[in-house]
């Protein structure tokens, strides 16, 4: 059976970058990736980026052959759009393509560059990802949309607004241990509380930044090289939903992201009471409640609880988001998918210092598009 190994790792500071561009960010994490990995640039067959929307952002498409160029390749180089499961998606399409043997070792870089548009020329900008016609067409933004999913969750399950604080409290927590974060401060739940509201009943602390950043890995086959320190990418599940939330069964799910959670954990022979910790997509404090339900770590209903709990925290039964998650550690939206894959390397290999959880063998990404039309779940391995 073939197996596909995490070689290399590289990222870059996520935050407000005036004075890098994209392709700077971009070739930035992909030349640490290469140096981590200790291979020599010709042995790259692919490359694929993860982007949301470069042409928007900063007015540049054709992301595949400026950055392959840049590092000196003319490898096939593809660039991977599924809103901010952008990322996620780059590295299922890599790990595809490794199985099918037409490869043998393959670059992914997840990058974004949103600061230089103000606030409200960004927020237009995601929310191309929403449905046009139904939703952005009425003036409804993805803050507005993730607080129709929160509302409904206060209303069914009786999920209080504190619980959805206590996720920002969390993140600002392990992203105060994380030296690329974007918000290293901590926070409390009376901060989150008093902070401007954005759309009720989320405010400010409640929402992931604005952000740049650039995140890369390189994976190849377990025959082709074997670093010192493997991780192996043993499940990947993809699956969508409708764009538009008035055509979902139910808004206290997320359908794609059950579906593609059942595929890797099918495809990895486990159970989610096996998953050590978990990189889960927190664009918004109910994002990562949902997570927790539509994954299996807590029944449905009881994501608020499991927060409050402690369950999620660093020294809880299944830490999730060490870096920081979106929230503290920043959310370029095309980067987070494999910033999620970076910090889980780091803490397979036991390298992720004063954050790394103690005896991790098995971690999770997810990785969400809009308001969860498209989830990309893996799963890591320390052994095969
Ligand atoms: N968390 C913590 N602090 C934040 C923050 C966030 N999400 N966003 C901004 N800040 C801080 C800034 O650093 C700044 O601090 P300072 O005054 O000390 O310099 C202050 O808050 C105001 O920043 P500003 O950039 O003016 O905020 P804004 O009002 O323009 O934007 C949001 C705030 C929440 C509207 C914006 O971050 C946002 O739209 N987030 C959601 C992004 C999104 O939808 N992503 C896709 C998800 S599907």
């Amino acid at each position: 059976m073939q197996k596909v190994v995490a070689a290399g790792i590289g990222i870059t500071k996520f935050g407000e970058h005036w004075n890098k561009s994209l392709r700077e960010l971009a070739v930035e994490a992909a030349l640490k990736a290469i140096n981590d990995a200790e291979i020599e640039h010709e042995q790259i067959d692919a490359i694929w980026i993860g982007n949301m929307s470069s042409g928007r952002f900063i007015g540049q498409e054709h992301l595949g052959a400026l950055i392959a160029s840049d590092l000196g390749l003319n490898c096939g180089a593809t660039r991977v759009e599924a809103a901010c499961a952008s990322g996620g998606l780059a590295i299922r399409q890599t790990y595809l393509a490794l199985l099918s043997e037409k490869i043998d070792c393959a670059l992914v870089i997840g990058v974004e560059k949103m600061t230089d548009l103000p606030t409200e020329e960004a927020t237009v900008t995601l929310a191309a990802a929403s449905d046009q016609e139904w939703e952005a067409y009425y003036g409804v933004t993805f803050p507005g949309l993730y607080a129709m999913l929160a509302k409904k969750h206060m209303h069914e399950f009786g999920t209080t607004r504190e619980q959805l604080a206590l996720v920002a409290v969390k993140n600002h927590e392990h992203g105060s241990l994380n030296p690329i974060a974007q918000f290293r401060n901590r926070i409390t739940v009376e901060d989150v509380l008093n902070s401007s509201p954005v759309a009720e009943p989320l405010n400010l602390l409640d929402c992931s930044p604005i952000s740049d950043g650039a995140a890369a890995i390189l994976l190849c086959r377990e025959d082709f090289l074997k670093p010192e320190k493997p991780v192996y990418l043993v499940a990947s599940g993809h699956a969508v939903d409708t764009i538009a939330l008035h055509e979902r069964t139910s808004l206290t799910e997320i359908t794609a992201t059950k579906l593609a959670a059942k595929r890797a954990y099918e495809e990895a022979g486990i159970k989610p009471e096996q998953i050590d910790f978990a990189e889960v997509h927190d664009c918004f404090t109910i994002a990562e409640i949902l997570a927790y339900e539509d994954l299996g770590f807590c029944e449905k209903g009881n994501g608020g609880k499991f927060v409050e709990d402690g369950e999620t925290s660093l020294q809880g039964r299944i830490p999730v988001n060490t870096s920081g998650g979106l929230k503290s550690c920043g959310h370029p939206v095309g980067a987070t998918g494999v910033k999620q894959a970076v910090e889980t390397v780091l803490q397979l290999r036991e390298e992720a210092g004063e954050r790394q959880v103690k005896g991790a063998r098995i971690g999770l990404t997810h990785n969400v598009g809009g308001s969860g039309a498209t989830c990309v779940v893996h799963i890591w391995k320390k052994e095969f």
